[in-house]
């Protein structure tokens, strides 16, 4: 590792034009900032006590490249506790990523990378900590689509520095071509997906990923914090089960290809740990463990173990009555056979609550994908709706005329949540009863809603509470029919639901969780626009969170 000084100058512009952190010395290694060399600029994650992923990748390179890396515990580069040289080359889309280890617990730490005299941007990590923590404070996103909008979420939790994580749900890239979801307001604001076309091979993934990581926002945000991520569906493409997915179709090939691919440039593109064998990159779920404060079990309910979804277009011509939707839902819906996680995950799972819980750890927040919580659509027949229908047209009418349908029939908005695996969500529930973890935070993605639900079993006992995070920037499907009839659908759907407390699919945004020994303090934090970078922002709502003898309860 070359530890040649640089001068004192360069350094204070290397740190502002990085993470505004102050410098009071420079001992970085030796050369210049070139944001053309590190154009995807840097990320952190996947950290546990002793050890955490460091990412960059090398642009505009053909042949292997030799990178060398730094850590140290100050942005100044005086006390530098760990270098080294990755080689990286085309056979991994000059990407790098070091797992480095032999590092203290609950401590912050600085990076950067060099190559042919070329500095990356300063990066900031953290590890987890390990004994005694008073309060740890979790941003949470989920949904970020290039093409809907610039990443201002990510901006303001890049210039938040009392976030101690950030937590992705999901959906942190979409596969959609320009001509399909997000094209219309990609080609508006000038941030059309590229490829054009939707993505299918590994270069697709790969040229996606790196173009959702020139976005300002994201290159602030993975330099400033470490990032704990967990994929949902369009990381590979819309509504996947075990044998295939909703968005692939057999013209694009082999679905298992594919989903390979996907995988590999994820594994590629964002600072997570390899597995040892890459036939178990699809195996990705962790316990992350914030001392004696937080539990953090992150879920895969995509690939592994999903059965494949129920569709409305083939059942709904079939049922007109609400008897009918009844058997449809027990028979078809509730098959016992129908599952949402692998035997492995649910291993997993299991041993995880069990030592979280012989740990005596405060909080058990469960990363999660879809929503969990019990949701049957409420009934549209009001006269602001009659009149909506005679004004709508096109795909607007349909979604109208489907939740219409829904409402009428007592029957759930989304199959492709756990209410389309009610026997799943079951076993789930019993698992975690099983290891007397009734206290479950669950943190979900996915449905581009903000939730704060109530969770009961069938026999009508707590398990918890989930939070529902907003995409990042992408909407809710019901906002194409106007933002009335949207505030208007959140409020019969909490009125309809004994498990919704509150929803809001209005805003674009994220949560911020503030978790201490007695509380957890929940603020839903939106942006004023995803469309221009010029945006306010605003907290919508708040609740608080006690966690009492092992029952949650929000105030
Ligand atoms: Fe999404």
């Amino acid at each position: 590792m070359n530890k040649n000084k640089i001068t004192r100058r360069q350094a204070i512009k290397l740190v502002s034009t990085g993470l505004l952190l102050p410098v009071t010395s420079c001992h970085l290694m030796g050369g210049v900032l070139s944001k053309s060399t590190f154009s995807h600029g840097v990320a952190s994650g996947d950290p546990d006590q002793s050890s955490v992923v460091i990412w960059t990748r090398v642009s505009h390179s053909e042949g292997p490249v030799n990178v060398d890396w730094s850590v140290a515990t100050d942005p100044g580069f005086i006390n530098v506790v760990q270098g080294g040289k990755f080689t990286t080359d085309s056979n991994r889309d000059h990407t790098v990523k070091v797992l480095v280890s032999s590092l203290e617990a609950g401590q912050e730490y600085f990076y950067q990378f060099k190559t042919k005299g070329a500095l990356s941007p300063l990066g900031r990590t953290k590890t987890l900590p390990l004994g005694h923590l008073e309060q740890l404070v979790l941003a949470v996103v989920t949904c970020s689509n290039y093409a809907f909008g610039y990443f201002n979420v990510y901006d303001v939790i890049a210039k938040d520095p009392t976030v101690d994580m950030v937590v992705h749900l999901g959906d942190y890239i979409y596969e959609h071509g320009q001509d399909a979801y997000a094209g219309k307001t990609g080609k508006r604001i000038g941030r059309n997906h590229q490829p054009a076309h939707e993505i299918v091979s590994l270069d697709d993934y790969r040229k996606r990923h790196a173009q959702y990581k020139t976005d300002e926002g994201s290159l602030a945000m993975h330099a400033r914090h470490p990032l704990i991520v967990i994929w949902d569906d369009h990381e590979t493409a819309n509504n996947p089960w075990m044998g295939g997915a909703g968005n692939h179709q057999s013209d694009e090939g082999n679905w298992l290809v594919r989903r390979t691919a996907s995988l590999r440039a994820y594994y590629e593109w964002l600072p997570i740990r390899d597995p040892k064998n890459v036939i178990d990159q699809v195996n990705y779920w962790r316990h992350y463990k914030f001392g004696d404060l937080v539990s953090l079990i992150t879920l895969e309910s995509r690939h592994t173990g999903r059965s494949q979804q129920i569709s409305y277009n083939k059942y709904l011509p079939l049922l007109n009555t609400k008897q009918q939707a009844q058997n449809f839902l027990h028979s078809v819906v509730g098959d016992p056979k129908r599952t949402m996680l692998s035997k492995p995950m649910e291993k997993f799972l299991s041993s995880e609550l069990e030592e979280s819980i012989a740990a005596s750890r405060r909080w058990r927040i469960i990363g999660n994908q879809s929503v969990m919580a019990k949701s049957i659509d409420p009934k549209l027949d009001d006269d602001f709706f009659k009149l909506l229908k005679t004004q709508l047209t096109g795909k607007a009418l349909e979604i109208l005329e489907e939740h219409i349908h829904l409402g009428k029939l007592n029957l759930p908005a989304d199959l492709d949540a756990w209410d389309g695996y009610p026997a799943a969500r079951e076993s789930f529930y019993q698992l975690a009863k099983d290891k007397g973890a009734k206290d479950l935070l669950v943190i979900t993605g996915d449905s581009h809603s903000y939730w704060v639900n109530e969770l009961y079993d069938n026999d009508g006992q707590s398990m918890g509470v989930e939070l529902g995070a907003t995409g990042l920037t992408s909407p809710r499907s019901i906002m194409s029919l106007g933002i009335e009839a949207m505030k208007r659908y959140d409020e019969l759907n909490a009125a309809n639901n004994k498990e919704i407390v509150w929803s809001d699919g209005r805003h674009r945004g994220f949560i911020k969780l503030k978790i201490n020994h007695k509380i957890a303090h929940v603020d839903f934090i939106t942006v004023s626009t995803v469309e221009s970078q010029d945006y306010k922002t605003k907290v919508i709502h708040s609740v608080d969170i006690i966690n009492s003898q092992g029952t949650l309860k929000y105030q």
